[in-house]
């Protein structure tokens, strides 16, 4: 059995990102031309995922809105003749069916999945993180995806990152049973120097069997006082197996501001509109430096 749902968590209170973030939700900050969370939706669709499932709080309605019929605004463009904008607007809230759970406090990333419970019932679910964009020929979760089908256990991606910057990521260990599969025999958060010798970070993708609720509901606040998600990982691979993603694609931190500016200047580069022109800009400006 594939998944058919994705979890969304947008709770969060985008500290990183402030004082952009302080009012607009920063999944709701354009990269190029759409909002990161479309990117991020478009991707799960991509990969036939056919409902998502958005963890938000206080302030966040506007992500839902976004997904949602705007009949005022349709009707002014139908009226203009304006089609091209009415079905651009259109194909955002036909892309897919949202439904909302609310997390009454930012308690962590695994107290925010786990508010899904109900909603996620007794099947597998991808879960997404709404400030994570991945740039790839074949979309992040499809891959993933692809593991899943075949191993049957959750699967988590990864990517390569450098010694230094081991301690701002969750870290799988395992072995490699298939080229850019590992299977996981430890995850770690934020670990410190010398604490393992894996590179291998876990970003925010990831294909979960249910059992992972009972992990949750056992995991204590951890790092920085928050329920990881990643310690309720490690409970899980001890009891079943868990594999990892090496997956094929550029991945961005969206939720930092560096991550943010690198996101927008890949993806404009790559646009299929704008990309001749942004790129001999950034060519003219290249040369300047
Ligand atoms: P982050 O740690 O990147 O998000 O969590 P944050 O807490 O909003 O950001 P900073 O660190 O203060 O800048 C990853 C994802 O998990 C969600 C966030 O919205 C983000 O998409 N999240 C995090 C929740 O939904 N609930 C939480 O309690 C924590």
């Amino acid at each position: 059995m594939l998944p058919t749902k994705a979890v969304i968590p947008v709770a969060g209170l985008g500290t990183r990102f402030l004082p952009a973030t302080k009012v607009i939700p920063k999944e709701m900050l354009t990269v190029v031309d759409r909002p990161t969370i479309q990117y991020i939706v478009e991707e799960v669709v991509a990969s036939g995922i056919k409902e998502v499932v958005l963890v938000t709080a206080s302030g966040k309605s506007v992500i839902e809105d976004h997904f949602d019929y705007s009949f005022e605004l349709e009707t002014f463009l139908a009226q203009k003749g304006k089609m091209d904008l009415l079905n651009e607007v259109r194909h955002i809230s036909r892309l897919i069916e949202v439904v909302s759970v609310r997390q009454k406090e930012p308690l962590g990333l695994g107290h925010a999945v786990n508010v899904t419970r109900q909603v996620i019932g007794d099947q597998p679910f991808v879960v997404c993180l709404g400030d994570d964009l991945v740039e790839s020929e074949q979309p992040c979760v499809y891959q993933m995806l692809r593991v899943f089908e075949k191993y049957q256990e959750s699967v988590v991606a990864v990517q390569e990152v450098p010694e230094e910057d081991v301690n701002r990521y969750g870290i799988a260990e395992g072995q490699e049973v298939e080229p850019s599969v590992f299977q996981v025999d430890r995850i770690v958060e934020k670990p410190q120097p010398g604490e393992t010798s894996s590179r291998l970070a876990v970003i925010g993708r990831y294909v979960l069997r249910p059992e992972i609720f009972d992990c949750l509901d056992r995991t204590l606040p951890g790092i920085g006082g928050e329920i990881q998600l990643t310690d309720a990982l490690d409970t899980l691979r001890k009891e079943r197996k868990l594999y990892a993603c090496k997956f094929q694609g550029n991945r961005f931190d969206a939720g930092d501001k560096l991550g943010y500016l690198q996101a927008t200047v890949h993806l404009a580069m790559d646009h299929p509109d704008l990309g001749p022109a942004f790129k001999r800009y950034i060519k003219e400006i290249a040369e300047k430096l």
